[in-house]
């Protein structure tokens, strides 16, 4: 067998990311690749590094050594809370948790039903596109309404978050920065009108809670990490509901466990839309006998360990029953996802809310998956209904 490196411009790896992270859980799973990055896809490294305060998160030089200074996407990297680490981290998680409390999220319960229901019963039976009429405006809407951004706006915001998402694939070109340039300053122009509104006449949504609290943000802070939750709140949430219409289509048996306890886990663990995650390392960092050095780069192959054999026995089989206190699915961590609540919430309401609308439903086509190494992202999933 040839020898394993890790390659960012492989094709293989941008058509079938877990394949290609298996490759290397298997045969090589503390990789060390050509140029020096290390690649862990073993579920017990993962969690360990994501344990460790040595896997740092601030990652803004790397982009500070690519975009000119006053660039807007770089201006949004330096400004949010994904790029930090340590107290300055701590810092910019703490305003925006108040808005996923269990107590605040709670209140929002029945907005994300009747949002489900209503999108629900607005797809034709005889064949519609599950992405775009109704896995991506769910959590879209969700996402835009805590935020307090009118539903007039939503088009705009797709297109901007599909954007500052593009510039999350590590071998990006220069057109999808110059697009996340416009797409930063074109979401930073919209919320910086609504938190002057709000300033002035404070509503329920985030942008009034945050700027009302008294928390010690700036305004830059503030509009970035809004922007922030714009973005990492809805392409994750749409490609789990895609991902998991398909396997409960294949797996029928499975829907009447859509409301056990742990039920949404397995669906995150399975399609795992955050294929990889990266961290730099801050001091040495033994793993075995290896040792990584201080200042290399790290991916954190959670689509792999999410189907780690050591810890999910038969890990490609659909079972919502199946105890999940260890998926990583959501990350791990002081940067745990701070949406998970919210996200298990859409993607529980969304997917009874389609069944129940249609309990037969057929596939025209599989679902068409946009090329990434490191995302899930589905493009379109054509549907009918029939029985
Ligand atoms: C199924 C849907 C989702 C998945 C699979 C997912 C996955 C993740 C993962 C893996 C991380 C950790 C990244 C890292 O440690 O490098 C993360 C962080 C984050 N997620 Fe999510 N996410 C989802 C939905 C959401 C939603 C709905 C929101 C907001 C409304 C959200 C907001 C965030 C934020 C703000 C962070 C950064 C937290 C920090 O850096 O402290 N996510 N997400």
């Amino acid at each position: 067998m040839a020898l394993l490196d890790f390659d960012f411009r492989d094709p293989d790896l941008h058509a079938d990311p877990l394949a290609y992270q298996r490759r290397f859980a298997v045969a090589d799973p503390v990789h060390r690749n050509s140029q020096g990055l290390w690649v862990l896809t073993r579920h017990a490294d993962v969690l360990a590094l994501l344990r460790d305060e040595r896997a740092g998160t601030d990652r803004r030089n790397l982009y500070r050594g690519k975009l000119d200074q006053g660039r807007p996407y770089l201006t949004h990297v330096e400004h949010n809370l994904f790029y930090r680490s340590g107290d300055d981290h701590r810092r910019l998680r703490a305003p925006l948790s108040r808005a996923f409390t269990p107590r605040a999220l709670a209140s929002f319960e029945a907005e994300v039903a009747s949002r489900a229901r209503s999108l629900a019963s607005r797809l034709d039976a005889s064949g519609f596109d599950l992405v775009a009429e109704f896995a991506k405006p769910l959590p879209l809407g969700v996402i835009a309404t805590l935020l307090g951004v009118p539903d007039s706006e939503l088009d705009n915001l797709a297109t901007w978050s599909m954007a500052l998402i593009a510039a999350l694939e590590p071998a990006a070109p220069r057109s999808v920065f110059t697009a996340a340039d416009d797409a930063a300053a074109g979401m930073k122009a919209l919320l910086a009108d609504l938190l002057a509104l709000r300033r002035t006449d404070p509503g329920h949504d985030l942008l009034s809670v945050v700027a009302t609290s008294g928390l010690p943000l700036s305004d830059d802070e503030l509009l970035h990490n809004a922007i922030f939750l714009l973005s990492a709140g809805h392409d994750t949430t749409t490609a789990v509901l895609t991902g998991a219409t398909a396997m409960l289509i294949d797996n029928p048996e499975q829907r009447c466990r859509l409301a056990a306890p742990t039920g949404v886990d397995e669906l995150v663990r399975l399609v795992s839309p955050a294929q990889m995650i990266s961290r730099v390392a801050t001091a040495p960092i033994e793993i075995g006998d290896r040792v990584i050095t201080t200042g290399s780069p790290i991916l954190l192959g959670l689509a792999a360990a999410n189907r780690d054999p050591a810890v999910f026995p038969d890990p490609d089989r659909l079972d919502l029953t199946r105890p999940q206190s260890a998926h990583l699915g959501f990350g791990f961590g002081p940067h745990v996802c701070l949406g998970a609540p919210l996200a298990r919430m859409q993607i529980r309401s969304g997917l009874l809310a389609l069944f129940d609308r249609f309990p037969e439903l057929t596939a025209q086509a599989p679902p068409h998956r946009e090329p990434s190494a490191v995302l899930t992202s589905y493009r379109s999933y054509p549907l009918a209904a029939h029985g």
